[in-house]
């Protein structure tokens, strides 16, 4: 039996040697695996005679549970390792003062929608705001999308709890930015240049959605606005946006309640290398929705849409902050954590101006 000893002493050895998780499981594989040595030997018994078998099989069932509780208890050491190291690289001192560091970052998300205002200030568009939590008419009706539409159902809205016997539809967590489209209207009317950057919500989590994410609407009114003048304007904003000059934009027919036509816009990208490129290569990537507004919804915001057209997109910002500035995760956009916040944070002081070109 001394070639069990020496096996023991040697896989023993190795995971004691084991200085990660990975290197461990390789151990675990080589040593009681399927495959490994010790089931080799297992095989062995049953050349073995009856009486050989009798010392060798508990002799080496009591092997495999040794090396077995060595690799259990190394897995746990090592997991405290890292642990502790994690517990010793990422502290926060809570009680220092942040003034004298002036570290503190801009958020992509307020960085963008800087630099989408400053293209759209140049092109003659104002800043209009509404409010979150909006009316069912605003957020809908008002939109072309009446109760029984199945796009409600589509947008996963957050309904506002009601007061009790309160028979109206409940107010809702707008889910667009859409409903200040009707606001403007009603408060600013014809001729009208806006866009319309804020929250909206939304049930629904993974990688690249969040409950709340940020959208810009933008809405042009005139006596003959027309889709080529939506075409231009969005080439001219994707080309200051992403600061490509041939930038290159892909219409597609498509369908939105509020508008009609409506297109849903993509633009030219590649992917080579995982990299993304925009402006070049053969993948498009859909960028937003848009189209002509749909008479009701004029009429909803009190235009006259024999004598008024125009037209409106939305876009998400999060989104387009995400393929500007390569960020992959849009859960991390929410998560606090400082690391990132340093690492894909704009300088406080770094306003972007079109003058300067919008981007560092
Ligand atoms: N409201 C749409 C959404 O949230 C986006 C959108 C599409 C807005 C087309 C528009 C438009 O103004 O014309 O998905």
């Amino acid at each position: 039996m001394t070639d069990l000893d020496t096996l023991r002493q040697s896989w023993l050895t190795r995971i004691a040697d084991a200085s990660d998780e990975q290197t461990l499981e390789q151990v675990r594989v080589g040593a009681i695996g399927k495959k490994g040595e010790v089931a080799l030997k297992m095989r062995e018994l049953g050349k073995m005679t009856p009486e050989e078998r009798q010392t060798a099989g508990p002799a080496l069932n009591a092997l495999k549970n040794e090396i077995n509780s060595a690799l259990i208890a190394r897995k746990t050491a090592l997991a405290d390792v890292a642990l502790d190291e994690r517990l010793r690289t990422e502290w926060l001192d809570v009680s220092l003062s942040p003034r004298p560091r002036q570290q503190g970052t801009l958020h992509p998300v307020p960085q963008v929608m800087e630099e989408v205002t400053a293209i759209f200030a140049d092109l003659g568009y104002s800043v209009a705001e509404g409010p979150q939590i909006e009316t069912d008419w605003y957020n809908f009706d008002a939109l072309n999308i009446p109760s029984h539409h199945p796009a409600r159902a589509e947008m996963d809205t957050f309904y506002m709890a009601r007061a009790e016997g309160d028979q109206r539809p409940p107010h809702v967590l707008r889910t667009h930015t859409s409903p200040v489209q009707i606001r403007s209207m009603q408060d600013r009317g014809a001729p009208l240049r806006i866009i319309c950057p804020g929250r909206v919500y939304r049930a629904d989590y993974d990688q690249t959605h969040t409950p709340m994410f940020h959208q810009v609407e933008g809405l042009a009114l005139g006596r003959d606005i027309s889709m080529a003048n939506l075409k231009w304007t969005l080439e001219e904003f994707c080309r200051a946006f992403f600061d490509v000059e041939g930038v290159e934009l892909r219409f597609r027919a498509s369908h939105f309640p509020f508008t009609e036509p409506s297109a849903e816009v993509d633009i030219r990208c590649s992917w080579a290398g995982g990299q993304l490129k925009i402006g070049e290569g053969d993948d498009w990537l859909e960028i937003l929705g848009s189209g002509m507004v749909h008479p009701k919804v004029l009429e909803a915001g009190g235009i006259d849409p024999t004598e008024w057209q125009g037209f409106a997109f939305g876009m998400g910002i999060d989104r387009i902050a995400m393929l500007k500035y390569g960020i992959p995760d849009l859960r991390a956009f929410f998560d606090s954590d400082l690391r990132w916040l340093r690492h894909y944070g704009f300088g406080s002081l770094d306003v972007p101006t079109l003058a300067r070109g919008v981007n560092r």
